[in-house]
Formats: C-alpha cells, structure tokens, sequence
C-alpha cells in the first residue's frame, strides 16, 4: 500500500452539518448531479440524460425532489444511496466500505464529507454548474480513525468514472475488505445486459430481469477473464443498439474485480464495481492508502450511444494508436512451435508480397521452449532453434520493410525452466510445500518481488534494445489460483496487477514508441485499465467468422475496432473445425485491427488474389474505420446482421450484412442503415471482391446498384423506410460502401 498522499484537513472548504453543497456536471449529453445535503457523503442525485443549464434553485429542485418518502417499517429518514453506500444513511444493501480494525471495530463508518475540490479548485459557494470536471470529495469518520476520498470525473466523451480510496487514520491496523463504488439507476431500467464466456467463446451476452437481490459478477481469476462481465447494462426492458435509456458500468480491473446490480425491497437499484480483495490481501498499516480501480459509467439512447462513449473516450487518449493501423500476420496458427528459419523468411515474402506491415513472431523462441511444457520465463533466445539468434529474421523482416513483433509472457514460468530452477521462491504458492495446481502446465511468477521484477525485465529489455522490436504481444496464459507469496503465505493478486501494469509502463517509458497487444489465452485480458498502457487487444484464439461475428461484435461494446485484433485464418477453422469461403473471413475481419493468422504456403494462387484485394480494401477503408462510428442496426430477425462504420460527418460508410444462422422465414426485413444522414442523398454500392456470396439473390434494387456500380438512394430510404434485404447462404457476407453525393 502507499503512504498517504494528501493530508485532509488543508483544504480550504469544509462542509459541516447544515451545509449543503450541490455540483451538476454535463458534457456531450449527460449530466450528473452530486448532492452533499447537510454535510453528509456524496450521492448521485441524478445521471442521464441532459438537463441542460441548472442555476442554484434548480439544482435545489433536481435534489430536494428526488428526496423519497418514509415507507413502513424502514429508518424513520429518507434513505441515502452514497457513492460509498453504508449503513449510517440507512442503506441495507451491500456496504460500499468493508473491513475492520482486529478488534473487530470500524466495520460500520459514518462518513463525512470534509472538503470538496473541482478540478483541484476548492469548492466556492455551495453550488456549482460546470462542464467536465473531475470532483473529488474528501470524507472522514473521525471517530474510526477512517479517511476516504471519492473522485467522480466526467469526461468530455459524457464517460462518468469513479474511484475510491481509503486511508488508515488511525493507529492500529485497518484489514480492507471492500471499497466499491455505487450508482443509483432509476426503476424503469428492469432488465440487465451483460456478458459470460470461455476459452475460444468470450464474451457471450446474457440478458435477465433486474430483480430483488444482487446480481454480482465476481472474478477470482486473477485476470480480466475470458467470463468478466465487460459491460454492465440496466436499461428498459427490450434496450436495444438504438433504443432504449441504458445505463452501464465497466470496472477497468485486469485483477480479481466485481461488478454488481443491486436491488433492494424498497425498489431501490444501483449498479457498482470495484476491486476484489482476497482475506488479508490489503491491511493498511497507520497512514497507509488504498485506492480502488476506475469504475467507468455509460449512459446513452441504446447499445450503440453507450458503446460510442467508451470509444470517444478510448481515441481521446493521448497514446491513442494511428489510424493507419499496420495489417498483421502472426505465425501462430501457421507454424505453431515450429519455428525455423527457412520456413519463417518464406512467410514474411509471401506476407509481404501481399501488402503486410507488420510480422509477430510468437511462442516458442525462447530458452527450452519447443512445447508447452518448458522453458516459459527464460526470455533467451534458444540457441537450438536460432543458432544465429533473432537478427536473421528480423533483418529479413525488416528489409522486406515490415515492422517486427515479439511474443512474451511475463508473468508465467514453466516448473521446467531456468529461472524456476534457480528462484522457486519467486513461484506463487501457498507455501513452500504446495504448489498451485498447474495449468498449461504453468505457474505464475510473482512480480511483486522486486528480484524477480527486475529480473524479467531486464531479460524483456536486453531482447528489446538488442533488435528493431516495435510490438510485443503480451500473454497470460492462466488462472491466478492460491497466488499468494510464498515465504508469507499472504494474497498477492492486487500487488501482482499493480506490477504487471508497472512493467508494462516501465518497458514503454524504457523503449518509446513500442506497442503492446494484450493477449491472455485469446481475450482475457480486455479492460480499460490494460488499455491504459496497451494498444490492441486479441479478442480470442477462436478465429471462426461465425464466432468472431459475436465475438468482435460484443467486445466492441467496450473498444472501438482500431484496438480489436481481427485475423483472417486458413480456410477450415483450428478451433471448430468449420470451414468457411475466404470472402465471410475477410468481411468478417476486416472490422478490427486487420491481421493474417494462416500457413500462405498452403493457399492458392486464387485465394492469395483474393486475400491480396481483402487488405487494399481494409487499407483503403481503414481511416474510416478507425475514426468513424460503429453503428448496429436492431432488426427483427436475428439471422441477418447488419452493422457498420460511419464516418463523423456522415458522408461515407461502411456496412457489412452478415448471415449467422438461418431464419424459419424465406424473406427478410428491410435494411435499415443506421447513423446515416436521413435529409442526405446517399450512392450505395454493393462491394464485389473475390467471389461472389454463395447463394446471393439479389433484390431488384440491387441487381441496379451491382450493374451500374451504385445505386443513388435518399438518406431516409435508407435509414426509414429501408431496402430490400437480398437472399444470402448463411455465414456469407456482403460489404456496403455508401458515399454522400
Ligand atoms: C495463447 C494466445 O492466445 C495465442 O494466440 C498464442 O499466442 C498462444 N497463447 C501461444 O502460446
């Protein structure tokens, strides 16, 4: 834990009881409404829609209104839902702070609130109307030795966030349990959306009534998970990409974390996130602080404006990656463990004959590495399989004018390994006796040791600076199960996550301009926390199209395509077993950070020319892609996708319609095509690469648009009153261009 960072009682503001202070923030459409009535904790008065401009007496009306009355048999007060929900303002749900001093005092604080600054400004006056802001509002309860400061910032996107620390005032130990978050939703949100998943199926939606009780998504993993809940929604029932008030949560945690929808019997309902501490994992001593994980918040009209949020937020980053997002070719599913040098230089000509810019060389270069089974944590190079190193590859590689890329796992060793050998104690277990049980036939190696910290690192780095490296694919291949410090005997999952991220943050600072792809056995480690200090993520090892529609699909309700890596694999599927045409991969694929994961020495001529069009037409489209917004279309069948890209001045766009089943009717809805400019004329242009959809019939209109290259069409045809959908075989896609004439 970190010694405490900024004494309390400086600031200049000091809310007492009888003093009310009231803050209303709205950026982009959303406005928020902080209420600190008489002195007490702060609350979520009101998050949503904008109110526009509210001066003090409206600000009044927006809280006071919202007070409710007493029901039967409750407190004999109105209930307060805090930030930092807790007993002492009649709560009964989950406390927001848990935890106790070893005598078992100091479980139930009565928190305060001390001081309140906007954007590092003392507060002045006891209202305040602004745009985005960061608030940060300091609380204490004297009494328990307990000081806790809550930040709520709203982003220019409308992105809510919201994180919590707390320190130890007092003088005996304090043992942190829980420090989460809340925010109330309002009763007409009464169904929940999130997401479940596994290894080669990750996030897999699931939808349920908003009930009595607690919807909690616990993660225990260690890592994000290929199962974490993503994307927390509550909205009117039925809330679809384009319709319905949603409002979501994301806890950015790559550790064990939560996200929760409560309800209580009073019909009071609130959605929450925050860290998952292990027993005994955090004890702050005297003035130590803990600070819990950004709680992100979306609120928007549908799927699609909440998807839009985290996006607008993700690109406003200032390491934000360039449109001109390099197509990749990973060896993975080409080579395997198989690595040799003749083989490996004849994939990087034939990548690069075909327009690649970019070359991952991944698992299996390293120490005894020829398997899963060994050598994972020895970042050497093997002798074995590179009798002259690296530099032969990488040279060819980057004379062939493609960018090199290199796979790492950091965090993971082989019982089998050198560094295992020579550190066990560096391995996470229980005790020096028991060892977790292995999977992948891996431990985990605990980089809150500072030796072995420095020890990867500087193994990482002397491969970084001895080549032209401009891109790590960062693994993590496993379960953090009784990760705890070995000698100890203590959890260490929190401080392993805070190491990963130093890491990650060091060996950037270290090697500018470097790019890190978060991968965890496919796409595991997906969270805005990760994506801090990284720049794609590898949605899943499944490179199915039929699953990789879901797939990318749903990841993208968090990050917007340019992060998403999207290959197009050979031809039948390592994972299912399906076999598709190149034309649904690439179609497919091409919404993402555009990848190839295939042996091009066993494609034809044929299928080489045709892959050779799918990646002109993904670099020519790719700033569209990368700048433009994702849009889903709601339709009444769910055979027959259609979702897109349109660009910020609706002027161009990119539509894919995507068969993922077969409908127990022979005609389809219209196509609507949704975020276009209704008052726009618009020329549609069915795309023609390779060949042609099997089982493509044409509507009239169509067969127009295909003999005459596009077909001009009113904007609101296209978005109102909808076109006639074409027959199509399943797992078949067609490509739209659409251009404002
Ligand atoms: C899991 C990843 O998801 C794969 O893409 C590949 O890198 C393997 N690990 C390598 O072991």
């Amino acid at each position: 834990m970190s010694p405490r960072s900024t004494p309390l009682n400086t600031a200049v503001t000091a809310p007492r009881p009888g003093v009310t202070s009231r803050l209303h923030l709205s950026a982009s459409g959303v406005s928020v409404v902080l209420d600190v009535t008489d002195g007490r904790a702060p609350a979520i008065t009101y998050w949503g829609a904008a109110l526009g401009v509210l001066d003090a007496a409206g600000l009044e009306a927006v809280c006071e209104s919202a007070v409710d009355v007493v029901p039967q048999n409750a407190v004999d007060v109105p209930v307060r839902i805090g930030i930092i929900p807790q007993q002492a303002d009649g709560w009964i749900g989950r406390p927001g702070l848990s935890g106790a001093r070893t005598d078992g005092c100091g479980w139930t604080p009565r928190l305060v609130t001390r001081a309140i600054t906007v954007d590092g400004e003392p507060l002045a006056g006891s209202h305040l109307e602004t745009g985005a802001a960061l608030a940060r509002f300091d609380l204490s309860d004297q009494e328990l030795g307990l000081e806790v400061t809550v930040e709520v910032e709203l982003l220019g996107s409308g992105l809510l966030r919201l994180r919590a620390g707390l320190t130890n005032a007092g003088t005996s130990p304090y043992r942190l349990e829980e420090l989460s978050v809340a925010l109330p939703v309002p009763a007409q949100a009464d169904e929940l959306l999130d997401f479940a998943g596994r290894w080669t199926k990750e996030r897999t939606p699931q939808r349920s009534p908003f009930a009595v009780g607690t919807h909690l998504r616990e993660n225990r993993r260690g890592r994000t998970g290929a199962d974490a809940a993503h994307v927390l929604h509550a909205g009117a029932a039925g809330f679809g990409f384009r319709s319905g008030q949603v409002w979501a949560i994301h806890t950015a945690h790559s550790g064990n974390h939560r996200h929760l929808a409560e309800k209580i019997s009073t019909g009071r309902q609130l959605l929450g996130g925050g860290e998952l501490l292990l027993p005994g994992e955090v004890e702050l001593d005297a003035d130590e602080t803990y600070f819990g994980p950004w709680v992100y918040a979306s609120h928007g009209t549908g799927l699609d404006q909440v998807a839009s949020r985290f996006h607008r937020h993700l690109r406003s980053r200032e390491h934000h990656v360039d449109t001109r997002r390099p197509v990749t070719l990973n060896v993975w599913e080409a080579v395997y463990f198989d690595h040799d040098l003749a083989r490996l230089t004849d994939l990087a000509d034939r990548a690069a004959a075909l327009g690649v810019e970019r070359f991952v060389l991944d698992d299996g270069w390293f120490g005894s590495r020829r398997d899963d089974t060994s050598g994972l944590g020895d970042w050497v190079v093997s002798a074995d399989v590179w009798p002259q190193g690296l530099a032969p590859l990488i040279d060819h590689v980057t004379d062939l004018g493609m960018e090199f890329g290199l796979w790492f796992e950091p965090e993971m060793v082989n019982e089998d390994s050198d560094v295992a050998r020579a550190h066990p104690e560096w391995i996470m277990s229980p005790s020096p006796e028991r060892m977790p049980l292995p999977s992948r036939n891996q431990q985990v190696l605990n980089l809150s040791i500072p030796a072995a910290y420095a020890h990867v690192r500087d193994q990482m780095s002397a491969v970084l600076a001895a080549h032209d490296i401009g891109y790590i694919k960062w693994d993590h291949n496993r379960d953090l199960l009784e990760a705890a410090t070995r000698g100890t005997g203590r959890a260490a999952v929190h401080e392993q996550t805070s190491a990963t991220y130093a890491l990650m943050d060091e060996l950037r600072a270290a090697h500018p301009g470097l790019e890190i792809e978060s991968c965890s056995s496919g796409g595991a480690r997906v969270d805005l926390a990760v994506l801090e200090r990284t720049d794609r993520v590898w949605v899943s090892d499944c490179i199915d199209p039929l699953e990789r529609q879901q797939m990318n699909r749903w990841t993208s309700q968090l990050i917007p395509l340019e992060l998403m890596g999207s290959h197009i694999a050979s031809g039948r599927s390592h994972t299912t077993g399906r076999l598709h045409t190149l034309g649904f991969r690439a179609a497919t694929a091409v919404f993402g950070h555009l990848g190839i994961e295939w042996d091009l020495a066993a494609a034809s001529e044929e299928e080489l020319a045709e892959l050779r069009e799918w990646i002109a037409l993904y670099t020519a489209r790719r700033e569209l892609l990368f700048t433009g917004d994702l849009v889903r279309a709601d339709r009444s069948e769910e055979s027959l996708w259609l979702h897109g890209v349109v660009s910020p001045d609706r002027t161009q766009a990119l539509f894919s319609l995507a068969a993922v089943g077969r409908s127990g009717e022979s005609q389809h809805d219209r196509l609507r095509f949704p975020g276009l400019d209704p008052a726009t004329r618009y020329r549609i242009r069915p795309l023609r690469i390779g060949a042609e959809p099997s089982g493509l019939v044409p509507p009239p209109w169509m067969r127009r648009a295909l003999e005459q290259d596009g077909l001009l069409v009113p904007g609101a045809v296209l978005t109102e009153a909808g076109v006639a959908a074409p027959l199509i075989d399943p797992e078949q896609a067609l490509l739209f261009d659409i251009t404002a004439v």
